[in-house]
């Protein structure tokens, strides 16, 4: 197993980029069971989830392949005319984005077996919402032995009122919509960038999707989609993550490939802890603070600040000049890294969803374990600013969704390896 080793040194410059947005591209690899035919994707990112989505692809029969060398961002699927309409326990239990491909299986095969996917470490994360949402367009779902059985003639539109707002749930429901016979009305749904990037990539497989983006989705049925050929959007939360080093670090530097509008939340509060942020062409630059000022911040659906770059931010204001308040409505087990971030030197306090952090003059490296995905990127980034030698080790959580964020560290100037134990 790999472990990253980081040692503070100074303030990072120079230029890198974000790649492909992982949680486009999940429900994007998804959606291609929808037309049969062959699919190209650009922009891939390499990530254990994408592996983990295409390895879903061809046990379904799909030809799904990751190209090699230089186009290694380019991934093609083919999609035959019958599908094994099935996703096993083995595969869903490494990564519960697998559950998007109940909609697409059920709308084009009328039959889906997918598992149900389990608890995870930052909370229980249910699917009612999902299918809630199948129901309503005609599904017959029963659960048994650990699975999902949905079966369906065929889908018909219907106004779904989500309880509550759900990206996936949203993704999963609309692209089940998208062969309904009539008009869906999907009310209270996510507006994440990554949802909009969805419906952009089924109207180009001739969907007709409209609203997108807001709280108001309307999906008009159509009896066949085509394949495609798309390059998925920038990932906003790697971006992020990046300019959160630069801050942290007290450093300079332009991320390149980003969508500003996608990050607003965020450079929003980058600049309230005293960050100089400006766009430029196709990139972010920023300028890192020589104090951080505290910043308070309560998680929420876009275009509020998302959870996902939540512990990324509490690592910064672990060395504000002042107390930070920081609360998680996302998630209701997502401040793993604080006892982390402690053993490092950081003063926070946790009571239910609100963490109090109060900042402190210098992190010290550590020996640290992160136990999901954005925990580990918020060890890292400590570890940056930190004195010292800090290990973070279980690295395969990273390695789910970030491409090499060691070597576009180490590429501005940070002090960065990763070894195997
Ligand atoms: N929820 C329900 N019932 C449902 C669906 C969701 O109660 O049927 C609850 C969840 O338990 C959670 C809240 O609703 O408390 C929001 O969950 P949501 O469904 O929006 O999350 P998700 O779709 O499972 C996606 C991202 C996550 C990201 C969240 C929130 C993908 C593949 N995953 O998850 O990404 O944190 O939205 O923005 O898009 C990550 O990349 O590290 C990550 C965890």
């Amino acid at each position: 197993m790999d472990k990253i080793i980081v040692r503070g040194n100074g303030p990072l410059r120079g230029e890198t980029h974000a790649s492909g947005a992982k949680n486009a591209a999940l429900p994007i690899l998804a959606a291609s069971l929808l037309a049969e035919g062959e699919h190209s994707f650009r922009n891939v990112p390499q990530l254990a989830d994408v592996g983990t989505m295409l390895a879903v692809l061809r046990t379904m029969g799909c030809e799904a392949e990751r190209h090699q060398g230089r186009q290694k961002h380019l991934c093609r699927v083919r999609v035959p005319h019958q599908v094994v309409p099935e996703a096993p326990y083995a595969l869903v239990k490494t990564m519960r984005a697998s559950v998007l491909v109940l909609g697409p299986l059920l709308a084009r095969h009328g039959r889906a077996r997918v598992s149900l996917p389990g608890g995870c470490a930052i909370g229980a994360r249910p699917i009612d919402q999902h299918l809630k949402g199948l129901r309503a367009l005609g599904a017959e779902i029963d659960l048994s032995g650990g699975y999902v059985e949905a079966r369906a003639k065929r889908l018909r539109g219907a106004v779904v009122a989500f309880d509550l707002i759900t990206v996936t749930g949203t993704e999963n429901v609309m692209m089940a919509a998208v062969l309904a016979r009539g008009r869906t009305v999907l009310e209270n749904a996510a507006r994440e960038p990554e949802v909009e990037e969805l419906a952009g990539v089924l109207n180009k497989m001739g969907a007709r999707i409209s609203g997108a983006g807001s709280g108001e989705i309307t999906i008009d049925g159509v009896d066949c989609l085509r394949p495609v050929d798309h390059a998925i959007i920038p990932d906003r939360i790697e971006a992020g993550t990046l300019l959160v080093a630069a801050a942290i670090t007290g450093g300079e530097v332009l991320v390149k490939n980003v969508v500003p509008e996608h990050l607003e939340a965020v450079l929003q509060k980058l600049r309230e802890a005293g960050c100089r942020i400006r766009a430029e062409a196709g990139g972010i630059r920023l300028s890192g603070p020589q104090t951080v000022r505290p910043v308070s911040v309560k998680t929420a659906e876009h275009p509020g600040f998302p959870t996902d770059m939540q512990a990324q931010l509490m690592s910064l204001t672990s060395v504000a000049d002042g107390t930070s308040i920081i609360s998680e409505s996302i998630f209701e087990n997502r401040f793993m890294h604080v006892a982390e971030l402690r053993r490092m030197g950081a003063d926070i306090s946790v009571e239910g969803a609100t963490a109090v952090v109060r900042g402190v003059d210098r992190l010290s490296g550590a020996p640290v374990m992160a136990t999901d995905l954005r925990a580990s990127a918020s060890l890292i980034l400590a570890g940056l600013r930190a004195e010292g030698r800090t290990a973070v080790s279980r690295v395969y959580h990273l390695d789910r969704g970030y491409e090499r964020l060691e070597r576009k560290l180490r590429a501005l100037g940070a002090d960065i390896r990763r070894v195997r134990e």
